[in-house]
């Protein structure tokens, strides 16, 4: 090509300078096609509480960390120990972001009076497999004694094979500030309803036997169904754990 060649008539000239402005204001003015924002889906807004989903944000992944891990330090610590808490904190948060849709609709999260106050997580059949963890969420500066208190930890107190039909609840907190204010029992009654429209029979939960928790699950109509005594539960620093279920 010759430089005759390249010149172009004014006309021409016009006509590639708007082509361009118009390419480059749809670079800026576009949204990039692989953001969606998290949008906030309420379940339950009566009085002071209110329920909703978990979202993919900073916030509700910092609060899911921090009251999921303070909820049951002793656990975390006889698993672990004091010092290891805000790593298991960080570790969390980490591990909570920028996952699968589904993932969050499995968290709820109860607001009071506009404060992140409690949370509720429940798995269905095959959700163990719809969410394996990733491979890039590792945390190097756990110590190798925490790392096999984690493990055993997570076998102790993850259901590895949800049945069909059936709705575990993970675990529930609430954060002590708000406790004894209803809140507990208002996220069993929202996640029941969720069970119902995944089309569950039955609800089930593990607890250990001396938690306080036991009373409020009995007043919801769940029954102890099975006793357990065994080295996984004395992970947890506890005897006795029992399983309760509840028909819906
Ligand atoms: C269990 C828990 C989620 C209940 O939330 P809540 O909003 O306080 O519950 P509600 O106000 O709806 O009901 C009150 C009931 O909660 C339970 N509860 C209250 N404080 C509790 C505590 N510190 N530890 C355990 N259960 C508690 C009791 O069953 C209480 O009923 P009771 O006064 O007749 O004993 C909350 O207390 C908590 O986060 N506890 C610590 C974490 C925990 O043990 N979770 C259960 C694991 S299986």
């Amino acid at each position: 090509m010759n430089r005759d060649q390249c010149k172009t008539t004014k006309q021409e000239h016009n006509e590639l300078l708007a082509k361009g402005k118009q390419s480059l204001m749809a670079v800026v003015t576009q949204q990039p096609l692989y953001y969606a924002p998290p949008v906030e889906e309420v379940l339950y807004n009566n009085g002071p509480i209110k329920i909703r989903k978990m979202m993919d944000t900073n916030e509700d992944c910092s609060f899911y960390a921090h009251l999921s891990t303070e909820a049951f330090t002793d656990k975390i610590v006889h698993a672990t120990k004091e010092s290891s808490i805000p790593k298991v904190i960080e570790f969390t948060r980490v591990t909570s972001k920028g996952r699968p849709q589904e993932l969050y609709d499995r968290i709820f999260v109860a607001e009071y009076d506009g404060v992140r106050a409690g949370l509720c997580s429940i798995a269905y059949h095959g959700d163990k497999e719809k969410f394996p963890e990733r491979s890039s969420d590792v945390v190097p500066d756990f110590d190798c004694c925490d790392v096999c208190g984690l493990l055993c930890l997570d076998s102790a107190t993850t259901e590895k094979n949800v049945p069909v039909g059936y709705c575990y609840i993970e675990y529930i907190c609430v954060d002590d500030k708000f406790r004894g204010k209803g809140i507990g029992k208002v996220l069993m009654d929202v996640v029941e309803t969720d069970a119902k429209h995944h089309n569950c029979k039955t609800m089930y939960l593990w607890v250990v036997s001396t938690n306080r928790a036991l009373n409020l699950y009995s007043r919801q109509g769940y029954f102890v169904t099975e006793n357990k005594t065994c080295c996984l539960t004395c992970m947890l620093g506890v005897k006795k754990a029992s399983r309760m279920d509840k028909p819906i």
